[in-house]
């Protein structure tokens, strides 16, 4: 594991855009894993700057997100569909075709399920998994458990995440009561893994990457995993 200490949530941001934007420079069809929230706002806007000055092109990169919310339409400005065109995909020169999330408004969802990881398998996997953490530990919605969920799945999101996610709803009983995410073999399988984690998140990051491995801290997985960097705002 490789862990970053960066000042502030700036320097978090270009640190994080660094690691991805070498990533690409290195291989420009790569399948980028990406996360929402508040955590990596900064990241892609600090990867569309520099897309927009020619440092970058996204034209041949594909990416598949974490998760989205159930019931929400992609108008939504809650969803995740949304966030992602809003903070990232129009601001770069990515082919719309090649940026997938799953759908939280497919009727059928286990067929979702079944489709969205068929085509992380179809990609040949992911090569670079950015991810956040809750404050329970969750990564992507792999809320803590008794046991670990291994592909993409719907889960009910625990009363920890509908609390503190339920802020970005104006009527915070519209916050959904499901998701649907990605699972813990996808996530682990990415060739190379950034978490991103602000100041507030020290105490769990602490229980994750030093406590021991649990599904009731779905991120302490994470330790096993052989290529994984952290960048965490510890202040310096
Ligand atoms: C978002 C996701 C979540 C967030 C986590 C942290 O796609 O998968 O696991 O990364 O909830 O969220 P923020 O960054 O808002 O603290």
């Amino acid at each position: 594991m490789k862990f970053l200490q960066v000042a502030d949530k700036q320097d978090m941001a270009r640190k994080a855009a660094g690691i991805i934007a070498a990533q690409v420079l290195l291989k420009n069809d790569s399948v980028l894993g990406l996360a929402t929230g508040a955590t990596p706002v900064g990241a892609y806007g600090q990867l569309a700057k520099w897309c927009r000055e020619g440092e970058i092109s996204f034209r041949d990169v594909i990416t598949v997100n974490l998760d989205e919310y159930c019931g929400l339409p992609e108008t939504s400005p809650q969803s995740y569909r949304y966030y992602m065109n809003e903070n990232f995909f129009n601001q770069i020169d990515i082919d719309p075709a090649n940026t997938h999330l799953p759908d939280g408004m497919a009727a059928d969802m286990d067929a979702e399920c079944s489709r969205y990881s068929a085509l992380i398998r179809s990609l040949g996997g992911i090569d670079l998994q950015l991810l956040g953490i809750g404050m329970n530990g969750h990564i992507g919605f792999n809320e803590p458990k008794a046991h670990f969920v291994m592909d993409t799945h719907t889960v009910a999101l625990s009363e920890n995440t509908r609390e503190v996610n339920g802020v970005y709803f104006e009527n915070p009983a519209d916050m959904p009561t499901h998701a649907v995410t990605m699972g813990m073999r996808e996530i682990l399988q990415a060739k190379r893994i950034v978490l991103m984690a602000g100041k507030e998140k020290e105490a769990i990051l602490h229980r994750a990457l030093e406590g021991e491995v649990t599904p009731e801290v779905p991120a302490s997985l994470l330790q096993l995993h052989p290529r994984l960097t952290v960048v965490f705002e510890g202040g310096k």
